[in-house]
């Protein structure tokens, strides 16, 4: 075998024992006989620099693997050759030298090992404190075999729990395991015990167990000693002159979340970082997705901030650090984008293309019918009022031939308001209808006709379901002049059906009882689907072509509201002669009269009220 090779490898390894994965470059390649059958070879590695730890220190060596572009090498064994590390193996295609190879090391057992090694420096610690004086003089920390450390002072069996207790506290005393490179003199020069022969040669390694004195070591280590599996001293042997404490070591059994609190390494840290920005500047995704997917609260830098905690504490500064870094080079990105997005410079651009024009809004489809209303009523004649919608009793009942404890009022639903009751008007209502503004409007004419008043207003009833809202709008019509007849208003009524839903549209009054008129009726408006005539074409039962029945209006006619010839006792609480004057007078609801409308299929009247856009935008 070529002994003389004394390249010395670089031992990374040595200045962080957590490093799983890297490159190095090969310096040597020592094949070691000929190839087997299966093709593979026996070779000895040596390169630049390793993560694999050679055997030594009661350490066992690593096993991994050194992949090059064209073959590669799964290590089994790793030793010195003054100052080269030979990575022993089988190849599988060809490595040479000066190739770029990368090396993984099978982690699982060299995390044992560390946890192994470890263990030994904190049950030696431990003797040591309850045994001042002790000497260690070996140390065996392979898995597999017994482990022990070797005293060369004696050590009573009675010490045993003193001892163990000892290593308890300082597994929990989660003290940092650190090392420094210092030459023999310097070794020397600050009085730190030498257990044996050390060479004067070259920097050796000093390891610092928390704040216990510190010591020669070249193995690799935890961070902390809190991340010690338990350790279990189990016994005590004297072996020629020497005393042994025999110990196990744990590996706590992983429950999930032990799992996801394992430890996460620098370098592991940064690879996810390097991931992470790699991912950001391929994604093509627009600034604003950008922004939600790496730097959004469930975004992947987040995520990353959370791994923090699986970071040692002494790693944690330097982590901020890089994930510092990481939020700066994502904002920086996602900037770019932007304004590389909104950077029209090279791009084409067609000055002569429609600009885009704002949103206009538009009327809520009850005030648009409450403008239809009013200027079909206009154009006949009648002026537009508005009156009170909190009113006293006296005007929205009293004054309309309905007295207190009248059973009429009941129809009527009404929200009274709590306040001071009026002598002369009563209590304090919400307006139930629009017919309060009957009286109030022969008032404003001080009682002299003629009259022809369309009040519009809201209105409010104790009732809501699919066709009745709480808050609703009616339209009131008054006309009161000499000679005014029934057929005044049912030419009113047709012409407004026809303004209003359109030519071929008609009237029908039917016999009904209001208080405030007389004769009463209820309006019919014919149906514009059936033509009021309550039958469309449709199928028979035997799916031949038939008529039947319009599911819109059931009958042929829509009933939309009251009417009358206004009652005499009215005109009388208005101040004006029935004598003299007759009138009639009209009423119903805006959103019922629109809800018909021909094209509109609004089946619930409480979507005019929901401020839902996507419907409110179709008018
Ligand atoms: N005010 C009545 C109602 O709300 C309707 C109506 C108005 C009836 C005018 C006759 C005359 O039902």
């Amino acid at each position: 075998m070529a002994t003389e090779i004394t390249t010395p490898t670089k031992l990374i390894y040595m200045t962080d024992s957590y490093i799983q994965a890297m490159p190095a470059t090969v310096v040597a390649v020592i094949h070691d006989g000929e190839p087997k059958v299966d093709g593979t070879r026996s070779v000895s590695v040596i390169l630049d620099q390793t993560l694999f730890y050679a055997q030594g220190g009661g350490q066992p060596a690593d096993q991994g693997e050194i992949s090059g572009p064209h073959g590669k090498v799964a290590v089994s064994h790793v030793s010195y050759n003054g100052g080269a590390i030979l990575h022993k193996g089988s190849l599988e295609g060809q490595v040479a030298v000066g190739e770029k190879v990368s090396l993984h090391i099978h982690w699982p057992l060299r995390y044992k090992h560390m946890q192994l090694h470890t263990a030994g420096h904190i049950v030696d610690q431990a003797v040591k404190n309850i045994l001042p004086g002790s000497k260690s003089i070996d140390g065996n920390h392979g898995i597999g075999k017994k482990l022990s450390i070797t005293f060369s002072t004696a050590i009573p069996e009675t010490a045993l729990p003193a001892i163990q207790k000892e290593v308890n506290k300082i597994i929990t005393e989660a003290g940092p395991i650190t090392f420094e490179m210092l030459t023999k003199d310097e070794i020397i020069s600050r009085s730190i015990a030498i257990p044996f022969d050390l060479p004067s040669n070259k920097p050796l390694r000093i390891l610092q167990l928390h704040h216990y004195p510190p010591m020669p070591d070249g193995g690799t280590h935890l961070h902390t000693t809190d991340e010690s599996w338990p350790i279990t001293i189990t016994g005590v042997k004297t072996d020629a002159g020497n005393t042994l404490i025999l110990y196990q070591v744990q590996e706590p059994i992983p429950s999930s979340s032990t799992v996801a609190a394992a430890r996460l390494s620098l370098v592991e840290l940064k690879k996810k970082v390097a991931e992470i920005l790699a991912a950001a500047h391929q994604d093509l995704a627009t600034p604003e997705e950008l922004k939600t997917t790496y730097l959004g609260k469930k975004g992947r830098f987040n995520d990353l901030a959370q791994m923090l905690r699986q970071l040692t504490p002494q790693d944690r500064k330097a982590a901020g650090m890089i994930l510092n870094e990481l939020k700066t080079q994502l904002e920086q990105l996602i900037t770019e984008r932007a304004n590389k997005a909104s950077d029209i410079s090279g791009k084409w651009v067609d000055l002569s293309a429609p600009g885009q024009l704002p949103r206009l809004g538009h009327m809520h489809p009850v005030s648009q019918a409450m403008e239809q209303i009013t200027q079909i009523f206009e154009h006949i004649g009648f002026t537009r009022v508005r009156y009170p919608e909190v009113d006293w009793d006296h005007y929205v009942f009293e004054a309309l031939n309905m007295p207190s404890n009248h059973p009429a009022r009941d129809e009527w639903e009404t929200f009274f308001i709590d306040a001071p009751i009026d002598k002369k008007f009563g209590k304090v209502v919400l307006t139930a209808h629009t017919s309060n503004g009957q009286v109030r409007e022969m008032e404003r004419l001080n009682s002299t006709p003629p009259i022809r008043m369309i009040n519009i207003a809201r209105c409010y009833r104790r009732q809501q379901d699919a066709t009745h809202t709480q808050m609703f709008h009616q339209f009131e019509g008054l006309v009161v002049d000499k000679g005014i007849t029934i057929q005044h208003l049912k030419g009113t009524l047709d012409y407004f059906a026809q303004e209003f839903y359109g030519p071929g549209t008609k009237s029908r009054i039917r016999p009904f009882h209001f208080q405030f008129t007389e004769p009463s009726f209820e309006v019919d408006f014919s149906c514009h689907i059936c033509k009021g005539t309550g039958q469309v074409d449709g199928k028979d039962e035997e799916g031949k072509p038939a008529k039947v029945k319009c599911k819109f209006c059931k009958s042929g006619w829509h009933e939309v509201g009251g009417a009358g010839m206004v009652h005499p006792n009215v005109l009388k609480a208005g101040g004006i002669d029935a004598n003299q004057y007759t009138g009639f007078a009209f009423g119903w609801g805006i959103e019922r009269t629109y809800t018909l409308k021909p094209g509109l299929n609004i089946d619930d009247i409480r979507l005019l009220y929901s401020g839902e856009m996507k419907f409110l935008e179709q008018f």
